[in-house]
Parts: structure tokens; C-alpha cells; sequence
């Protein structure tokens, strides 16, 4: 706008944020299912964490349950991108209900792992979010009881383990990377055998949407994380921010969240997105910026990713 009564306002956009790989594939799923089968299509859980995604599938015909229980044995059912327990298909399965599994596959490596680590005797302790449906997910990889979850370093301390030298740990994929660096020394220093993947089960995604908050955090006012408040990774970038030194961090849904109020005064803003969190939600978040200020959009750009992931071969063949 020609507006020259605007403020001036730089808004530091950090890259990578917004969709992930795996977030990009369960949508996919969803809305290849609603093609193929077409509606409805049922889905157990937010396929992924975002109101606005799963409103926008459900007007396609998609429709959202708790449990397989509420599920009619006739239509097809899909996972969400959070991984479920093992007895989730397996009900499906005996119940000759056709499912597709929309566990992203870095999870599914995490699953992988966990029962290459049973079967060769060792207890499993996950480092993760207790009642997150990743944890929940990859917990029930396992007979219950069988995995121990810890979920701060004063949690290691109280671990009842069956052998110490026999232990390895997994962990959930959106954790906060300083803090699980944190819970891995904690686990090592109790139990110095304890067998665990290279770094930890973080996903690319989740380590890059990081890395870019703390780049662009020192040098803004306030940082708008674009996310759900049930969604790990955002909640993670929000802590990230403020760690980094951004005194104020929010959470916002979308642009009607923003604390217009606590803003006054700032001249730079911080702008990043969670791995579940549409881009178009972001442009909505821009522009309610510029109807309020000069804006001037500066992209930070920390990493570039290429991954993709194929849907389940049964949506790309034909009905
Ligand atoms: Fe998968 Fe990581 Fe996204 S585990 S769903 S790529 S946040």
C-alpha cells in the first residue's frame, strides 16, 4: 500500500518451516483415498496436528474418529502420520477392514528399530511425551509394560530396569534437539551399556525447523510460531525461540491469534511454521502484518530440503 502512515516492520521469515515430508504424504493418502473409494473415508485421529488441514479434508468427505471402533467394517480407514500401536492394524486386519497406514516412515524406522531391539533381548526406554500419539504409537510397537518412557532428565534417575546392561532407547521424532542431547547424556551417564540410534530418532524436519528459529532469533522482537497447541514440533520451536533469547514466542493458530497488543512497539518479527502448519496459514499471517505496517519480508534460510516420500503402492494403482 501506498500508505506512508504504516510503521516500518521487518518480518524475518525462517526456511525450512511449514510441511514436512511425511505430513505432505498423509495428506496425500487422505485425499487419494477420498479418489479412489471416495466418501466417506475414515481416519483415525487428526491425521495430522492442524485444524485447518483436517476441517479442509473433512469437507472433502473424510471423517474423523477416536477408535477403529467407531469405524463401520465397510469403508476404508487411514492412519495418521503419528504412527499407531500394533494392535490398531491387527484389529483392522481381523476385522477384514481395508487401511492404509499414513505413519510417516522416519516413525516407522523408529518402530523398526524398537523391535529389532526387543528381539535381541534388550528393555526399551523412550525418550518422548507421554499420551503424544507418537509415543503412544511406538510404545505399542511392544507389549504393554514392555517400554519405559522417560520425559526429563529427573525421570532417568527413577528408572526401574530389568538389566542395565542390557537397554537401548529410542525416541519421539519432533523432540527439541538440546533438550533429548540432554536426556541421551543422562541415560548414557546411568547406563553406560545402553545401545541408541547414532544421535537420536529427530527427524530432519524437526532438526531444521529448529536450526532456523535459532538463526533468525537473535536478531528480532518477537517470534509467531504457526502451529497447533497440540502439535510437539511447534510447541518445541516456541521453546527454541525463547531459549535463543526471544523473550516474546507465541503460538498462533492463524492471524485472528496474534496479540496485536503485546506487539506494539517492535520493529522486527520472527516468522516460522510447524511441520503440520499449511503455508497458506503463514500468508495469512504476512498479510495481516502489512495491513498494519510497511512490511519487508526477509528470508532466512538455514537448510534446503529435497525429501519425499511415496504414498502406499495401493493408492497409486487403480480401483
Ligand atoms: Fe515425519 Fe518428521 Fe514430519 S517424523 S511427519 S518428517 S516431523
Amino acid at each position: 500500500s501506498a500508505d506512508t502512515t504504516l510503521p516500518p516492520l521487518t518480518l524475518q521469515l525462517a526456511a525450512p518451516r511449514g510441511f514436512c515430508a511425511g505430513v505432505d504424504r498423509a495428506i496425500k493418502i487422505v485425499e487419494m483415498a477420498l479418489e479412489k473409494w471416495g466418501a466417506p473415508v475414515y481416519v483415525r485421529h487428526e491425521i495430522v496436528h492442524n485444524k485447518f488441514v483436517v476441517d479442509g479434508l473433512r469437507d472433502k468427505g473424510a471423517v474423523f474418529v477416536e477408535e477403529l471402533d467407531d469405524c463401520p467394517p465397510d469403508r476404508p480407514v487411514i492412519f495418521s502420520a503419528h504412527g499407531v500401536p500394533k494392535a490398531v492394524p491387527a484389529e483392522a486386519a481381523a476385522r477384514e477392514m481395508v487401511y492404509v497406514d499414513a505413519t510417516c516412515p522416519l516413525v516407522s524406522k523408529v518402530h523398526i528399530e524398537a523391535e529389532r531391539h526387543a528381539e535381541n533381548g534388550l528393555q526399551i526406554i523412550m525418550i518422548g511425551h507421554a499420551g503424544h500419539p507418537e509415543t503412544i504409537g511406538t510404545m505399542g510397537q511392544l507389549p504393554a509394560g514392555e517400554v519405559l518412557l522417560v520425559e526429563t532428565p529427573e525421570d532417568v534417575g527413577g528408572l526401574d530396569v530389568r538389566d542395565p546392561e542390557r537397554l537401548a532407547f529410542v525416541t519421539q521424532t519432533t523432540l527439541s534437539v538440546d533438550d533429548t542431547a540432554e536426556m541421551v547424556a543422562a541415560l548414557r551417564a546411568r547406563f553406560p551399556a545402553i545401545v541408541g540410534p547414532h544421535k537420536e530418532d529427530i527427524c530432519y524436519a524437526t532438526t531444521n525447523r529448529q536450526e532456523a528459529v535459532k538463526a533468525i532469533a537473535p536478531g528480532i522482537d518477537a517470534l509467531l510460531v504457526i502451529g497447533a497447541p497440540n502439535s510437539s514440533n511447534s510447541r518445541r520451536l516456541v521453546e527454541v525461540g525463547r531459549r535463543a533469547g526471544c523473550a516474546y514466542a507465541q503460538l498462533v493458530q492463524r492471524a485472528e491469534d496474534i496479540d496485536w497488543r503485546a506487539l506494539a512497539g517492535i520493529s522486527s518479527v520472527g516468522i516460522t511454521a510447524g511441520a503440520s502448519a499449511p503455508e497458506e496459514l503463514v500468508n495469512e499471517v504476512i498479510d495481516a502484518f502489512r495491513a498494519r505496517y510497511a512490511v519487508t519480508v526477509n528470508l532466512v534460510e538455514t537448510a534446503q530440503e529435497r525429501v519425499e516420500f511415496k504414498v502406499p503402492r495401493v493408492l497409486r494403482e487403480p480401483a
